[in-house]
């Protein structure tokens, strides 16, 4: 099998699909600290079928990101095929992903992300249809579970399928975002289709846990991480260094500050001032922990522009 996939260097680390959060600047931003490959936030296949301007904005790129997937989510496989050649002429990104892994109750209650895991004849029409309208190459997000449908049961029914990839969120449909994470069921996922790349998913926030579990699960090609990097997209050079040379660079201050401004300034460069608005949740994300957070809290809260950003953060002592 041969795609960008298949050429990147092992363990894969990649910034796991947020919606709300990994848009270009996040990507970037997560590119120029480590980061392997990149997700989009979910995209809606019917909104690409109907009305696509919008979503085509939502999922943009800069070329620096590559190799950078478009995630799409939905359940109908004749939006999926045309949403498929859209993305693919449109955006042309490396790779176009497919979410069969979203619990939330606005996507799940229309039959999309997770709901899709029972669904067998659907999914593997899906999956079809997105891989005969793309020269792309596919990957999917599945969950370790949902109800009697396990992870490895719905890898079984579609294993013959030419997809090139998977991440696996080792927390069941049951599990939401806190239960436990069962990452031997990702290293099984491998055993069934050893030619296919496998993502593990779910709860790494540090370069130790992460080098521990590629440790006892050798198997996995790498690993998705989503919360983990909130206010920490260095977190996957650290993860890099750890397993490298077995120590980590410290982020002070300092350090922190010159990524926040960063990020503040590829948001307001891709989305003025909207992105002065989004910036202020990823501002008390970078400073959380810090002594004072809270009062700085308040002031990051209340930013308007890149001026304001460094004059609140030139004030801490
Ligand atoms: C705010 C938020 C938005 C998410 N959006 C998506 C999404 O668009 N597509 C998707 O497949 N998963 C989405 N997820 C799930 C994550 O990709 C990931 O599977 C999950 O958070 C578990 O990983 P973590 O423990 O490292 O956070 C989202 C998670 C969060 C917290």
């Amino acid at each position: 099998m041969k795609s960008f996939w298949h050429k990147l260097n092992r363990s894969i680390l990649a910034l796991a699909p947020m919606a709300g959060i990994t848009d270009s600047a996040m990507r970037q931003i997560c590119r120029e600290y480590g980061a392997d490959v990149v997700y989009s936030e979910m995209a809606s296949v019917s909104a690409l079928y109907f009305k696509p301007e919008k979503t085509l904005a939502l999922v943009k790129f800069n070329r620096k990101e590559r190799p950078y997937v478009v995630q799409l989510f939905g359940n109908n496989p004749e939006h999926f095929a045309k949403a498929a050649q859209i993305i693919t002429k449109s955006i042309k990104p490396d790779g176009i992903d497919i979410n069969f892994g979203c619990p939330a109750k606005k996507v799940f209650s229309h039959g999309s992300g997770c709901a899709l895991m029972p669904q067998k004849e659907l999914a593997r029409k899906i999956i079809l249809a997105v891989c005969e309208n793309t020269t792309l190459p596919v990957s999917i997000k599945i969950r370790a579970g949902l109800r009697e449908m396990s992870a490895l049961h719905f890898i079984e029914n579609i294993k013959d399928l030419p997809f090139y990839a998977v991440m696996i969120h080792g927390r069941t449909y049951e599990g939401s975002f806190s239960g436990v994470v069962d990452f031997k069921i990702v290293e099984e996922i491998k055993k069934i289709i050893p030619q296919k790349i496998v993502l593990a998913n779910g709860g790494i926030t540090n370069p130790v846990q992460a080098a521990k579990i590629l440790e006892d699960y050798p198997l996995l090609d790498g690993l998705g991480v989503a919360r983990g990097v909130l206010g920490k997209p260095y977190l996957f050079s650290q993860i890099k260094e750890f397993l490298k040379k077995g120590k980590r660079t410290e982020y002070n201050f300092k350090k922190i500050k010159k990524i926040a401004i960063r990020h503040a300034e590829l948001l307001y460069k891709n989305k003025k001032r909207f992105g002065m608005l989004e910036i202020r949740k990823h501002l008390v994300w970078y400073f959380k922990g810090f002594p004072g957070a809270a009062e700085l809290r308040k002031k990051l809260v209340q930013v308007k522009s890149i001026g304001e950003i460094k004059k609140v953060l030139s004030s801490v002592k």
